[in-house]
């Protein structure tokens, strides 16, 4: 737990600046408009002021997009460990431009230290769900895992909290508590007992399985038969919590609640943020009983249905005043159902998805991915919400129904399953130790071989 618990904090720098730059949007654009000011002697115009807003926004996706295709160079060089404590100096350096960003009258310190940190999330969004996943024991590996979606999640309520007052400061100076110490991973010592044969056993598979195996780049991620099907399908998992929408929440709830007619949007935000971390501790417990591919596809359907009640919410707030509180109802539902299942599962069934070899560059090209999703929404909602009003949560609707579609039909269940089991099973689905296998009799391979 201390182990984990030291890594997560990675994750918890990730939430707290996904989460920070929503409550306090007006104090920065004022920011921004005084700065303006005293540079140009004349206000800012309406689209500066947007673009640079939603620039400041956006670039820290920029940088996770950066960040996370790096992963896989960092961790074959210089290991796990090491490279999570490396990445400490770029939280240092996004806290010192964001921290004297007023004070120096510069905008672009702030732009840039988001980018910076960005960068950071970026990396960690490989790091720790890849060492989580490697460190803990097959029973625990998905509970363990939403330890990393915990982090963000507290991360991002920290962030909320912190920045809904009116103290402009404290939206940039708190910020980027680094991780000092993650414990020497020795594997006998995270059991905490002295019978760990059933373990010794199952990385014995896994070295046997390593010394055939060379480490795959990108590329031959793609080439391969052997990989395709599961990069294929971690690509997806990921669009599809990106795609759901979910960062339009936390990036402009406050904004989206305003719209809604919320009389305190600033303590709704707060309440999704809340209802957000309650619900990844559930997920954190049903996740090994449940299993992944269940949780996601409940979360996803149910998320498709708070995307309707918001979109009738919104579109009858005119003629209902009371449509505010079903929209509040709605965020909540929307924001809860994401923690069941998309919320955390993308981010550590790579770790699952792939054996060693090819698992840094598979957490680069999924890492690649959701950054790139989660710019193009933090970018884009704005602009779309404008054109389409009320019905801008329908888009979300129908990619949240395509996503279940292609879960049902294409992912297997992990859980309980070895690394290596999981494994033997695309392989036989590609064709290289067998014939095509359908998701449910991948499930019921990884079943029979259960530890
Ligand atoms: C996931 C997403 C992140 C999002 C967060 C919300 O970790 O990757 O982009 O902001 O969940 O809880």
């Amino acid at each position: 737990m201390l182990t984990v618990g030291a890594a997560v904090i990675g994750s918890l720098q990730f939430g707290y600046n996904t989460g920070v730059i929503n409550a306090p949007q007006k104090v920065i654009e004022r920011f921004l408009n005084e700065t303006w000011f005293n540079r140009y002697q004349e206000p800012i115009t309406k689209t500066s002021l947007t673009t640079l807003w939603s620039v400041s926004v956006a670039i820290f996706s920029v940088g996770g997009i950066f960040g996370s295709f790096s992963v896989g160079l960092f961790v074959n060089r210089f290991g796990r460990r090491n490279s999570m404590l490396m990445a400490n100096v770029l939280a240092f350096v996004s806290a010192a431009l964001m921290g004297f960003s007023k004070m120096s009258g510069s905008w672009e310190m702030l732009i840039i230290g988001r980018f910076v940190v960005g960068l950071y999330s970026g990396l960690s969004t490989g790091f720790v769900p890849m060492y989580v996943g490697e460190v803990a024991p097959t029973a625990l590996r998905g509970a363990l895992g939403t330890l990393h979606q915990l982090g963000i999640v507290t991360g991002i309520l920290m962030a909320q909290v912190s920045a809904s007052g009116h103290r402009d400061i404290i939206w940039r100076v708190m910020d980027n508590t680094p991780y000092s110490k993650i414990p020497f991973a020795k594997r006998l010592y995270l059991r905490g007992t002295t019978d760990v044969s059933a373990d010794m056993q199952e990385m014995k598979e896994e070295a046997r399985q390593m010394m055939r195996e060379k480490k795959v780049t990108i590329l031959e991620l793609f080439r391969s038969p052997l990989y395709r099907q599961p990069i294929f399908i971690a690509i997806m998992l990921q669009l599809s919590q990106q795609l759901s929408g979910i960062n339009a929440v936390f990036y402009y709830s406050t904004r989206i609640f305003e719209k809604a007619g919320v009389a305190q949007p600033v303590y709704a935000t707060i309440g999704a943020g809340v209802v957000n971390t309650a619900f990844t501790v559930v997920s954190l417990f049903v996740v090994e009983r449940a299993g992944r591919r269940s949780l996601h596809l409940l979360g996803l359907i149910g998320m498709a249905g708070a995307a309707v009640l918001m979109t009738i919410a919104l579109a009858l707030l005119d003629k209902l005043p009371w449509m505010s509180y079903v929209s509040i109802v709605a965020i909540f539902a929307f924001v809860a159902f994401f923690e069941i299942g998309p919320g955390p599962i993308p981010w550590f069934i790579v770790a699952e998805l792939f054996s060693q070899g090819p698992r840094p560059s598979a957490f680069a090209v999924a890492g690649f991915s959701n950054w790139t999703a989660n710019f193009i929404v933090g970018m884009a909602f704005q602009y779309v919400e404008e054109l389409c009003g009320p019905y801008v949560f329908v888009i979300f609707t129908i990619l949240l129904l395509s996503f279940f579609i292609f879960t049902y039909f294409k992912v297997p269940e992990t859980k309980g399953r070895t690394f290596d089991e999981i494994s033997a099973g695309f392989r036989q689905s590609a064709g290289t130790g067998g014939e095509k296998h359908s998701p449910e009799e991948l499930n019921s391979l990884g079943a029979d071989s259960q530890l």
